[in-house]
């Protein structure tokens, strides 16, 4: 699905030296090599504040921690993600209430959030799924209008821009996930909080720190959620070209789209929202027939393929007492949605060749 180690070989020397200055440095946790990489990003992005920390699923709680969510507080959010969006609500006491996706982007529906906010409701949690922003315009009016907070799920959409404006500083935080697989994947679990508001940032920090501002005194309760400088490194050299890679991603949905246009019966291509720019983190199509019977033709032709989503949240045992029929287009979305390779190192003839075995696949079942 994606091809981390294609992509190291060609920028190995720049990368190697990078980790081998760390290692020489004697400075392994935060650092100058941390504060570097979050400078970075903040003139990538737009934002005034980034605070680096471990992982996606780490930023999302100190995220919802630096607001302060207690148990019973209600966070509005979509049932179709990775399940840390809704773990680390209930981790805090919080109750995840979602609503249905859009068929056509697969993000929150937003025209179904107002219906869902209660008194108790504190925080909207937009994902932008597959690296195509939510609408955010919608999300931040309805978050304005009842005193919501929004929190953005960057996590799979780093340099995805909503109406022009990069995510990750249109809500009033976000998340982001450096997991080796995204589209600026570190080579280990890595993570980012950014805001543009100087208490949240102060407060993210500082929990990130143990809850601590001054060495050995604790005035709120933190975690241990810190980056280690030779991930920030590497993620230094790998920001350079984050915008090529997520052009030459954006040349394959390309591609992959014009190809699958001429098949409407058998698929459904990605449909972009006009206000959306995004990163293609995933290439996902909707298939009209049973997947099975893909499945096992492209296991056989050597390509890979992935279900990003089958189980969507509501059914979870974990975090959800949702029922079969609750959110209907996302339990649609779960049972015909297929990912197909979608990474920087992807070749014309590569596409073509899934593509090929994709339409081969689906004729082979439709008979
Ligand atoms: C939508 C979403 N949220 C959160 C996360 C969590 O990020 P991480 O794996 O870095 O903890 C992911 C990671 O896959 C994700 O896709």
């Amino acid at each position: 699905m994606v091809d981390v180690l294609g992509q190291y070989h060609r920028y190995q020397d720049e990368i190697d030296s990078a980790v081998l200055e760390v290692v020489r440095s004697g400075k392994y946790i935060n650092g100058p090599y941390v504060a570097r990489f979050e400078r970075a990003m903040e003139s990538y992005l737009g934002v005034k504040h980034a605070i680096a920390c471990a992982s996606g699923t780490d930023a999302l709680q100190l995220a919802l921690m630096a607001i302060e969510i207690k148990p019973g507080d209600e966070v509005i959010t979509t049932p179709f993600t990775f399940a840390a969006t809704a773990e680390t609500i209930v981790l805090l006491g919080g109750v995840p209430v979602y609503v249905d996706i859009d068929p056509e982007t697969f993000n929150m529906d937003v025209e179904q959030i107002e219906s869902k906010i209660t008194p108790r409701t504190r925080a909207i949690v937009p994902v932008h799924l597959f690296g195509q922003p939510a609408n955010m315009t919608r999300i931040n009016e309805i978050a304005h209008k009842h005193g919501l907070v929004v929190i953005e799920d960057a996590a799979q959409a780093v340099g995805a821009k909503w109406e022009g404006k990069m995510v990750c500083g249109i809500g009033d935080m976000a998340a982001i996930s450096f997991y080796p697989s995204k589209n600026l994947g570190a080579f280990g679990d890595a993570g980012m909080v950014t805001t543009n508001d100087d208490k949240l940032a102060h407060a993210v920090r500082t929990i990130a720190n143990h809850g601590s501002e001054r060495a050995y005194y604790h005035d709120r309760l933190g975690v241990n959620s810190r980056l280690d400088a030779i991930q920030a490194a590497i993620l230094n050299v790998k920001l350079q070209y984050l915008d090529e890679w997520n052009e030459a991603r954006a040349a394959a949905a390309r591609m992959y789209t014009s190809i699958f246009s001429e098949y409407p019966a058998l698929l459904r291509t990605p449909s972009v929202d006009s206000r959306a720019t995004p990163i293609w983190h995933q290439y996902s199509v909707m298939l009209s027939g049973p997947r099975e019977a893909l499945a096992a033709h492209l296991k056989s032709a050597g390509v890979p393929f992935n279900i990003y989503y089958p189980v969507p949240l509501h059914l979870q045992k974990a975090y959800g007492d949702g029922k079969l029929g609750d959110f209907p287009h996302t339990e649609h979305a779960a049972s015909h949605i297929l990912s197909l390779p979608m990474h920087s190192e992807l070749t014309s003839e590569d596409v073509a060749y899934i593509a090929g075995e994709v339409i081969a696949g689906l004729l082979i079942a439709h008979d």
